[in-house]
């Protein structure tokens, strides 16, 4: 009998037994009327309009026209990818270092996901990076905000422009960062976002999609939430289009309406701390903080990171953070597994046995996953060392902690 595989575990499962010196976001801070929203949806006998309530709420937030409540960004992205109704075999160019929630609807609908490689130095991709990749069987640009550091979109959205794509965003760990003017999530056509309890606006287990398109909004709660159901007269419901039910609970709607009241001033602080982390850790020779570009105005990090200089250590980057753990940063590690086409190894055995939609047609042409396909993501996550414990409850106190303990880490093993 082959042995039972280690579950992955998420949310604040994930975070239980994590020991350190520095602040945690388990318990989550709850937003003072929390309890109030989830006493009326209770009131109500589940009559409340709380769903419809946050949905405006956010879109308002966003300064966009839609949101529409989903229990997640994984089903978020799902309905996205199905309400766009490409074809099999259809490629969608996606950041290569992310969580499996941005792919795994457009597999779902069989679609390619291409993986572009990221920007040297940053943990993003970048039109240049994308540029190589479009092929007359390019439909659309996934691109994803990771750890809030939201990807240059002016030259990704002309790029777009340019071969009639559709660009949508990814925003689960950028919630509320600003770029030129304007929130993530409104940069492109569409966007899904993220509130499951370890994420910067932590609400249980939630999250939506955003958009300012009519008639994909109408779309999206078609498939995404009516089942791609529609009434017929005398006979009832016909469905039309395989959709889903994947529609967000009152009890979490209450719950997201509650913390996106407390949301702005988190995330004021979480970007004046990153800063600060940054300032600090960037005094440390052989330590390089993920760099902030100049066009983000408001970083709302929910995961902070940094580079070690290989030559500058006797270790690598897995002693490295063992070591920080050990220190007392909760959590700290590091991140090779956000290397999707390392990561999805059932894609890579697909594409491998041209299993549908890697046969030909409707594929193309020869698709092939591994590391060495992103060589710039894959020496990047070597080196990259992060901390999702990072969070609304830092203080400058603390940024100085982690830049003291990274500083005997680093002089520990210095070469
Ligand atoms: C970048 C990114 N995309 C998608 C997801 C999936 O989000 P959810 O857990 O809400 O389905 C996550 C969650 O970790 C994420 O970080």
């Amino acid at each position: 009998m082959s042995s039972t595989p280690t579950r992955a575990r998420y949310g604040a499962e994930a975070v239980v037994g994590l020991k350190g010196q520095l602040p945690n976001p388990f318990p989550r801070t709850m937003g003072p009327n929390c309890m109030k929203y989830l006493q009326e949806v209770v009131d109500s006998g589940l009559t409340s309009p709380m769903i419809g309530r946050f949905e405006q709420a956010f879109a308002e937030a966003m300064g966009v026209r839609y949101c529409i409540a989903t229990p997640g960004c994984t089903p978020a992205l799902a309905v996205l990818a199905a309400a766009f109704a490409f074809e099999p075999g259809d490629e969608i160019i996606v950041s290569p270092v992310t969580d499996y929630g941005t792919v795994q609807g457009l597999i779902r609908e069989n679609y390619i996901p291409v993986f572009a490689d990221t920007e040297p130095g940053t943990v993003n991709l970048s039109a240049d990076t994308i540029a190589p990749l479009v092929t007359d069987r390019t439909r659309a640009l996934l691109v994803v905000h990771k750890t809030g550091l939201v990807c240059d979109m002016d030259p990704i959205n002309t790029l777009a422009k340019k071969h009639g794509l559709i660009v949508y965003e990814d925003v689960c760990q950028a919630v509320f960062s600003r770029y030129k003017g304007r929130y993530a999530g409104a940069l492109s056509h569409a966007a899904g976002y993220s509130f499951d309890s370890e994420k910067t606006m932590g609400s249980d287990i939630g999250g939506c999609v955003v958009t300012d398109d009519d008639a994909l909004a109408e779309r999206i709660r078609f498939i995404g939430q009516s089942r791609g159901g529609e009434m017929r007269p005398g006979f009832g419901r016909v469905h039309t289009e395989p959709g889903y039910a994947h529609r967000m609970t009152m009890c979490t709607a209450a719950i997201s309406l509650a913390q996106l009241e407390i949301l702005p001033d988190q995330v004021a602080r979480r970007d004046a701390m990153i800063r600060l982390v940054s300032r600090l850790l960037s005094d440390i020779p052989g330590i390089h903080p993920l760099p902030i570009p100049d066009y983000q105005e408001v970083y709302s990090c929910w995961m902070a990171g940094f580079n070690i200089d290989k030559k500058a250590f006797r270790c690598d980057a897995d002693t490295f953070a063992a070591q920080l753990a050990e220190a007392g940063i909760p959590g700290i590690g590091t991140g090779k597994y956000y290397l999707m086409p390392e990561a999805l190894t059932f894609l890579q055995k697909r594409a491998q046995n041209q299993v549908y939609p890697f046969s030909l047609p409707p594929a193309s042409r020869r698709y092939a996953y591994s590391a060495d396909s992103c060589p710039v993501a894959r020496d990047f996550l070597d080196t990259f060392i992060r901390w999702s414990t990072f969070c609304e409850k830092y203080e400058p106190v603390h940024c100085e902690q982690i830049a003291h303990l990274v500083r005997s880490v680093a002089e520990r093993n210095r070469v």
